[in-house]
């Protein structure tokens, strides 16, 4: 018998990549999401139930026939700007929801659970690599709501009943699926790489740099790209580090090296082979001069090897994905 996994989320750009993996595993999968940023198409392997984490008696429900041995829990509002303005959305969803999907889990005994969690957990780290040891300093409500639902975890896991969480704190995921099935596909994306291909195709009029005053070697911010499909694989590993006994664990998931936004830029005309219009302007709020991962634990602990550590081949697969025009 095949082990089911409960994936909220699922339909999204991240979660539909940790969904084909699953079912390319051999996982029995079943995927709860709303759609309202995802998409029926993304989920390649198993049942979507259209349902809202807000929507305890559906929630029973799907727990009730499918019963879950793990939870991946993606569902979530991600957009650090509209958190400013919208900070309630933010706590309601990311929150209250949670909340919801951890009652429920309880209720029905399920107690493995998989977080996709932030590096807007950390804030402005004061030591670059950051390490998972420090300080939770978020500086926005997204952050805020990563950092509580965190707090949450740890407190559960202590509440002696069992129950066991892995929380992954991504630093900046890019790319698609190598075999082109699957990508980023929201309406609207403020991400770089995103943002830089649809400029490529003509898309986009011209590319902002938000600030060149920063103190970089090229003064534009750094970052830490990792391959989506890296990290889906990533999840894979922490689910069978629960399934094997292992206990609550916070991971960063990057590659521990960052490019700069000139970098990506330069990559981008590269791998595409096209130039575009890239205009200076002042910095945008809430934009850590760097962030990049240590990423030491997940390697010695749950033994991840990343596959696509190359900031061209991440650019080459959100390049071609975007190519199919699928994007909304
Ligand atoms: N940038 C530009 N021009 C653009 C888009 C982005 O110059 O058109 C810059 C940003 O200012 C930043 C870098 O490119 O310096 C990367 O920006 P992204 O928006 O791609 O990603 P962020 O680093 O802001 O966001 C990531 C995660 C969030 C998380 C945040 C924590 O995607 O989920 O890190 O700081 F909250």
């Amino acid at each position: 018998m095949s082990v089911k996994v409960l994936v909220t989320g699922g339909a999204g750009y991240i979660g539909s990549h940790v969904v084909k993996l699953l079912g390319e595993r051999g996982y029995e999968v079943l995927t709860y999401d709303n759609l309202s940023t995802g998409h029926e198409w993304a989920v390649l392997y198993g049942k979507l139930v259209v349902g809202d984490l807000a929507d305890r008696n559906m929630l029973r429900k799907v727990f009730e026939e499918f019963r879950p041995e793990a939870v991946m829990h993606f569902a979530a509002h991600i957009v650090v700007p509209e958190s400013i303005r919208k900070p309630l959305k933010y706590y309601s969803n990311n929150v209250a929801n949670t909340i919801n999907l951890l009652e429920v889990m309880e209720e029905f005994g399920v107690d493995k659970f998989i977080f996709s969690s932030s590096a807007a957990v950390y804030g402005v780290p004061e030591e670059i690599p950051v390490s998972e040891s420090a300080p939770l300093r978020p500086i926005n409500p997204y952050g805020e709501t990563k950092a509580t639902v965190e707090r949450i975890l740890k407190d559960l896991s202590r509440s002696g009943k069992g129950f066991r969480y892995v929380s992954l704190r991504y630093f900046n995921v890019a790319g698609a699926d190598p075999e082109g099935k699957i990508g980023f596909a929201y309406p609207n994306p403020t991400h770089l790489i995103i943002r830089a291909v649809k400029a490529a195709k003509g898309d986009l009029r011209r590319l902002e740099i938000y600030g060149t005053d920063y103190p970089t070697p090229d003064g534009t911010c750094i970052r830490d790209y990792i391959h989506v499909t890296d990290l889906a694989e990533a999840h894979i590993m922490a689910l069978e580090f629960l399934l094997d006994g292992g206990q609550s664990e916070v991971f960063n998931c990057g590659y521990g090296h960052g490019h700069s936004v000139k970098e990506v830029i330069d990559t981008v005309k590269r791998v595409t082979g096209r130039d575009f219009s890239v205009v200076e302007t002042p910095r945008r709020e809430g934009d850590p001069p760097i962030l990049v991962a240590d990423s030491c634990k997940i390697k010695d602990r749950l033994g991840w090897e990343p596959k696509y550590d190359d900031l061209g081949f991440i650019v080459r697969t959100a390049w071609e994905w975007e190519l199919k025009g699928l994007v909304v």
